[in-house]
């Protein structure tokens, strides 16, 4: 061998140690570099942890590289779009809906009505309530399935509830808007307290005119009123004991109370008239100038007339216009607007 073909393998030997290491060098270099972009995350989901190494960029590739489908209801606990860090932590939550058909009660709801029928302070079931049923559709909400939210979305009424109701009892005598009437009687005993005579014109004597007290007040600011206007009233009848109206009570009259369905035995009535008529109560008094000036003010004063004109079935008795029974302003003034009778406005009769 001579000298120079040893120097040209020399030469070519370097050459290929020079090309190893450069490319040695290259792939470590490029080995470095990738295992720099490598990022390890731990993806939750499905009730698995998973730890997985990668060198996607987005959340989004990540879970297509494992496979990891996702509706549009699921939870990201970061963006698909979103970049993904070494160590990220990513939580899938499934979300799902469920339509949940239940059948419940409805509750029935309690009701009082007023019954004058039943004395002050007592109370009458007048019907037990009964729940009724409905079919309630609530669109459920599950995560990783625990229902975490639940809607009502429809309800459908199967049988409905029923009322409970309740009378209570209003019925007290003493009261001044009490009503008495043949289905709502005075026990024989009842008197009031505290009568008094109303210094009012009477064509009676003053035993046969008393009322109580605040009733009697009423009636002399009324029979003044009416003096005002120069109506001049007379009182003849007030107060009437149970045992007095028995004896005086005719079955055959459209216009006499049985005892004890007298409200002349509260002593909050008085039968007024005109000296025309003195001692003769009739409906012509209705048409004259003191009927017509009672008819139009005596709510002004606590009175109502009692006995209207078309409402006999509903009081019982034919028109008395001359029979005026304080109730109190207020409620006069009520009944007197509305045309209501005392029935009427306590809604039995
Ligand atoms: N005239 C009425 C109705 C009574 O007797 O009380
Ligand atoms: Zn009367």
């Amino acid at each position: 061998m001579n000298s120079g073909s040893v120097d040209l393998k020399k030469k070519l030997k370097k050459k290929y140690i020079y090309i190893i290491t450069v490319c040695t060098v290259m792939i470590i270099a490029v080995l470095a570099i990738r295992s720099l972009s490598i990022k390890k995350v731990t993806v939750v989901v499905d009730g698995k942890e998973i730890i997985h190494k990668t060198n996607k960029d987005t959340i989004g590739e990540v879970l297509n590289e494992l496979g990891i489908t996702y509706g549009e209801n699921d939870k990201l606990s970061k963006s698909s779009s979103e970049s993904i860090n070494d160590k990220d932590n990513i939580v899938i939550t499934r979300v799902t809906f469920k339509d949940e058909v239940v059948e419940e009660n409805i509750n029935f709801e309690e009701k009082k009505v007023k019954d004058y029928k039943i004395p002050l302070g007592e109370n009458r079931i007048l019907s037990e309530g009964e729940v009724g049923k409905k079919n309630s559709t609530y669109k459920v909400t599950y995560e990783n399935g625990v229902e975490v939210k639940r809607e009502l979305i429809n309800e459908e009424v199967i049988d409905e509830a029923s009322d409970k109701v309740i009378a209570e009892g209003i019925f007290e005598p003493t009261s001044l808007t009490v009503c008495v009437n043949k289905s709502r009687n005075l026990s024989s005993d009842y008197e009031p307290g505290n009568l008094v005579v109303p210094n009012v014109r009477s064509i009676v004597s003053s035993s046969r005119i008393m009322m109580v007290p605040e009733a009697a007040t009423a009636l002399e600011d009324l029979f003044l009123g009416a003096e005002n206007d120069g109506v001049y009233l007379y009182a003849v009848s007030g107060y009437r004991s149970y045992d007095y109206q028995a004896s005086i009570y005719n079955p055959y009259s459209g216009y006499s109370a049985p005892p004890g369905a007298s409200e002349h035995q509260l002593g909050l009535a008085m039968d007024v008239n005109s000296s025309y008529y003195g001692s003769s109560l009739t409906t012509e008094f209705g048409y004259s100038t003191e009927g017509q000036w009672v008819k139009a003010n005596a709510h002004k004063y606590g009175f109502i007339v009692r006995y209207l004109d078309g409402k006999e079935d509903i009081t019982g008795y034919y028109y008395e216009p001359w029979h005026i029974r304080y109730v109190g302003v207020d409620l006069a003034t009520e009944l007197y607007n509305s045309g209501l009778t005392l029935e009427e406005y306590y809604g039995e009769y």
